[in-house]
């Protein structure tokens, strides 16, 4: 990072919400001749950075894509090391983050996951609730798709009236419900799709793509990003007019 060039944290405008999708483990791993799992490792390792890089830059909530509904498709052994990983960095690490004021919510279903891991997955919730430093919401067994039918089966039971539906309800029955939307949406490894990752929630979310693999996508690449959505103009169909006389108004 050029450091000289790069403008001081009290000059950037800091999300709200920052969203992950921490790709490029495989590919890591694959440039340094090692087995996918160390990248799987490596990556839970760097998360412990950009969770320390997010509460330093005062960024509120921080939602990390850790498992799609896609990834069991994987192979069996891949499959079984990311739930071992999982398992460990829940057992070393959420004592960690209580201590440092981490609020641990979950997104995606505990249905069909190792009793274990889904366990430990509720404690670490209930023990974190009370946290106000940064909100840490991991997609872990999340799939856009998955969560909009969940939604909309649990509208159905409900019996809600068709026209009481509206975008507010939706996002209420959505497993994000209480979160604002993400404003800045990160994919690491260069990938330029979504991949089902909060596909009604990212609606208006700004994209910043980077070449950089997860296990590599420290604190200064978070800044790098933070300076990049801080040149953004966001218009949300508006006209820049419209945006810059908003933002004279009282
Ligand atoms: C992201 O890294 C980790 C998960 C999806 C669980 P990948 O494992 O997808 O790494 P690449 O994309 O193969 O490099
Ligand atoms: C997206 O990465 C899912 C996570 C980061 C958990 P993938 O590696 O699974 O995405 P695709 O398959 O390249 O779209
Ligand atoms: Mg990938």
């Amino acid at each position: 990072m050029v450091n000289g060039k790069m403008p001081p944290l009290s000059e950037l405008s800091v999300p709200q919400h920052v969203a992950i999708i921490m790709d490029g483990n495989g590919r890591w791993a694959k440039q340094r001749g090692l087995p996918r799992q160390a990248g799987h490792r490596a990556g839970a390792e760097n998360l412990r950075r950009v969770i320390n890089a997010a509460v330093e830059f005062g960024i509120p909530i921080l939602t990390i894509y850790a498992f799609s509904t896609e990834n069991w498709d994987r192979p069996k052994l891949e499959v079984r090391a990311l739930m071992k990983i999982f398992a460990r960095v829940l057992n070393q690490e959420v004592y960690e983050l209580h201590e440092q004021g981490v609020c641990i919510h979950h997104i995606g279903e505990l249905e069909g996951v190792d009793p274990k891991l889904s366990a430990g997955v509720r404690n670490a919730i209930e023990l974190t609730k009370d946290n106000k430093r940064l909100i840490l919401n991991v997609a872990f067994n999340y799939g856009g798709r998955r969560e909009i039918l969940h939604a909309v089966r649990r509208m159905l039971e409900d019996n809600l009236p068709p026209e009481q539906l509206d975008e507010q309800t939706f996002d209420s029955y959505l497993f994000t419900n209480g979160l604002p939307d993400p404003d800045l949406v990160i994919r690491t490894s260069g990938e330029l799709r979504i991949s089902n990752f909060l596909i009604w929630q990212a609606a208006y979310a700004e994209f910043y793509p980077t070449p950089t693999y997860w296990p590599d996508f420290d604190r200064d690449e978070l800044y790098k990003a933070l300076v990049d959505y801080s040149s953004r103009n966001r218009r949300f169909g508006r006209t820049d007019a419209q945006i810059a006389s908003q933002a004279t108004l009282p």
